[in-house]
């Protein structure tokens, strides 16, 4: 046999033995300084799966660096890039993979920086525990809290203290007791079911792997010991039937399969099931796994089943146990933490993805947002980078889930800017809102096209948008009084109207004016269901919310109209006088000059008023409407 046979068949032997290895997903936490690189690097080395060429480099590179004397530094391991290195920083979330005879693992290591949390919480977001590192010299720091607030509210309730450098506090145990009633004092506000405290020295190799004989004192597990052996798939795996379905698998007209990952339980042919949110129940028929036939598939399989029924079911239902089904609702309390440099406002519709479903959601309620520090609730209006907060919201139809501490992925979800695709809050939902489920909309006998025909013309909405002084209320009332001549029915809705009644109570915040279009795109759809023509004369600076007033009317109902005048136009004429007092900063946020106006980029009409007079303008407008 050559050399090369027998290495294949080692291979093979030990891909056998890893595939039957179960896998624990870990993160480590802690600050440039807490010793986590070093920490990561002793495991992969001592769990023996670094290549031999990487040894090499790695004492090349030690002694090159000289941060460790002649040792091998094990930082320089994980710390992979070069200019990283320099700076001595890790700057974005690595996965690793190890593995031991037991077990295999995943780690996420991510950087300590306050700026990063939207690593961490990728990070965080799929790990089973978490690993807190804390530098024995320094105690609990911000960080530590922060880190540790992070990691409860995405719901990991395992975690590892792991009180690092006990070398250079003499392996003191009462240094270690100190620690640990410092985290606790601050972890018992936190949802942690198990808190295991380690006191190691991840550059000396204390308690990593072996037992220290310099740390007699401690009797717990080592850190590898403990990772190994703690169990994290109980809950899942008895937790009844969750089945999101991905995609309808439908080749030809004899077959309907949907395919997807069970997260949670067993799907086992016989078993009666129910489909939510449309409430329909069935019994699996089949399970499939490419060409075989599965009696059953546990949490984490990803399978295609058949139902006994010909029943309608479609990407983003999810198939549960009939007998103990998940609840279904379209208002949710939910923890956020907010990712986006741009801030997450009341009222702006978003995309809200919970597993495999995707659908429309705004923000009701900002309850409050939390002091990473000291737990205090904050009152707020807007949501900021980094900031974690609870808040009500409101999806426009119901969604199957369950509270993210009963079940993860049927708890946890994203929201996607609608404007820029990035992902800009990951949220844990703690239970449904029951307030407005009982509210059914009234069926009522005249409708709005009854009002249309009584009308004689048909009803929809002219949204004019503009700088102050660009036009909008001159154009709209001239427009007004065209409309009126030619028998048809009106309202205007104009900023400085509704800003004295309705709107009374808001300003000119960013969050303010989301606000502010966010009703005044209610109230026209209101008018136009009422049969008539609506004139809307407000800056809406945002593209965002006249995005999301559009989709609240039906094709052809809503028109946006762009009153195109250049700022130093606006400026110049100036009618109330307002640009003069923003200048002098008697006005703040005012819009142009230090709040911004995002121009439409599709509008149905552009009118440019510095070249047309008022007269032209509503022509254009009326040619458009064809009246
Ligand atoms: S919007 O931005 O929320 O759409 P809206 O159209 O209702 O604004 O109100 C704008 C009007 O309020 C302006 O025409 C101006 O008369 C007045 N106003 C007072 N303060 C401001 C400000 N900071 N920015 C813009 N407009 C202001």
């Amino acid at each position: 046999m050559t050399f090369q046979s027998t290495a294949i068949e080692r291979v093979h032997q030990y891909l056998e033995k890893q595939a039957h290895l179960d896998t624990l997903r870990f993160i480590t936490c802690g600050s440039v300084d807490d010793g986590k690189s070093t920490l990561l690097g002793r495991m992969l080395f001592e769990a023996q799966t670094i290549f031999e060429d990487q040894v090499d480099s790695l004492q090349k590179d030690s002694k090159k660096m000289g941060t460790q004397g002649g040792d091998i530094d094990f930082a320089l391991l994980v710390d992979g890039l070069t200019s990283e290195r320099e700076q001595g920083i890790t700057i974005d979330v690595a996965y690793r993979f190890f593995a031991t005879d037991r077990r295999k693992f995943i780690v996420a290591d991510t950087p300590g920086h306050e700026q990063y949390t939207r690593n961490m919480v990728t990070g965080a977001s799929t790990a089973d525990v978490a690993v807190i590192l804390i530098d024995a010299r320094q105690g609990v720091l911000p960080q530590t809290r922060r880190h540790s607030m992070i990691c409860s509210a995405l719901g990991i309730n395992k975690v590892v203290v792991a009180i690092n450098k006990m070398d250079l506090v003499t392996y003191a145990s009462d240094v270690f007791d100190r620690i640990l009633s410092d985290y606790m004092n601050f972890a018992n506000q936190l949802e942690f079911s198990e808190v295991t405290a380690i006191p190691m020295s991840a550059l000396r190799g204390d308690n990593i792997i072996e037992h220290s004989n310099a740390m007699q004192w401690y009797q717990g597990p080592t850190l590898l010991g403990f990772l190994e052996t703690v169990d994290t798939r109980a809950s899942r795996i008895n937790h009844p039937l969750r089945y999101p379905v991905q995609w309808v698998n439908r080749p030809n007209l004899d077959f309907r399969g949907f395919s997807g990952t069970v997260e949670a339980g067993t799907a086992t042919v016989g078993q009666a099931i129910r489909v939510l949110p449309s409430g329909v129940n069935a019994t699996i028929s089949d399970i499939l796994l490419f060409e075989d036939h599965l009696h059953s598939a546990e949490s984490g399989q990803a399978v295609t089943l058949t139902l006994d029924q010909e029943i309608d079911v479609s990407r983003g239902d999810v198939i549960v146990a009939a007998d103990a089904p998940c609840e279904v609702s379209d208002q949710f309390q939910v923890k956020l933490v907010w990712m986006d440099q741009e801030p997450g406002y009341l009222g702006r519709s978003v995309w809200l993805k919970l597993g495999t479903t995707q659908v429309n959601a705004r923000i009701t309620a900002i309850k409050h947002k939390i002091n990473i520090n000291t737990l205090e609730h904050l009152s707020a209006t807007e949501i900021q980078m980094n900031d974690l907060a609870v808040v009500t919201i409101k999806t426009d139809r119901p969604i199957a889930f369950d509270p993210y501490k009963d079940c993860v992925p049927m708890g946890a979800l994203i929201f996607i800017n609608r404007m820029t695709n990035r992902t800009e809050a990951a949220g844990m939902i703690n239970f449904a809102l029951r307030r407005a489920s009982n509210v059914h909309r009234q069926q009522l006998d005249i409708d709005k096209a009854a009002r249309r025909q009584l009308n004689g013309h048909t009803s929809r909405v002219l949204w004019f948008t503009g700088l102050s002084g660009s036009g909008k209320s001159t154009i709209a009332n001239a427009l007004e009084k065209a409309l009126h001549e030619r028998g048809i029915r009106t309202y205007i809705l104009d900023g400085d109207n509704v800003r004295h009644g309705l709107n009374s109570d808001l300003g000119f915040t960013d969050a303010d004016r989301v606000e502010n279009i966010r009703r005044i795109g209610e109230v026209a759809k209101l008018l136009v269901d009422a049969g008539i023509v609506v004139l809307t004369a407000f800056i809406s600076p945002f593209r965002s919310e006249r995005a999301v007033v559009r989709e609240l009317f039906d094709d052809g109902e809503f028109t946006e109209i762009f009153v195109d005048t250049p700022l130093e136009v606006a400026e110049f004429r100036d009618p109330k006088g307002l640009y003069q007092k923003a200048r002098r900063g008697e006005i703040p946020n005012f819009t142009g000059i230090d709040s911004p106006y995002e121009a439409p980029l599709k509008p149905e009409l552009r009118l440019e008023t510095s070249q047309k007079s008022v007269r032209h303008a509503v022509d254009e407008i009326l040619k458009l409407l064809k009246v």
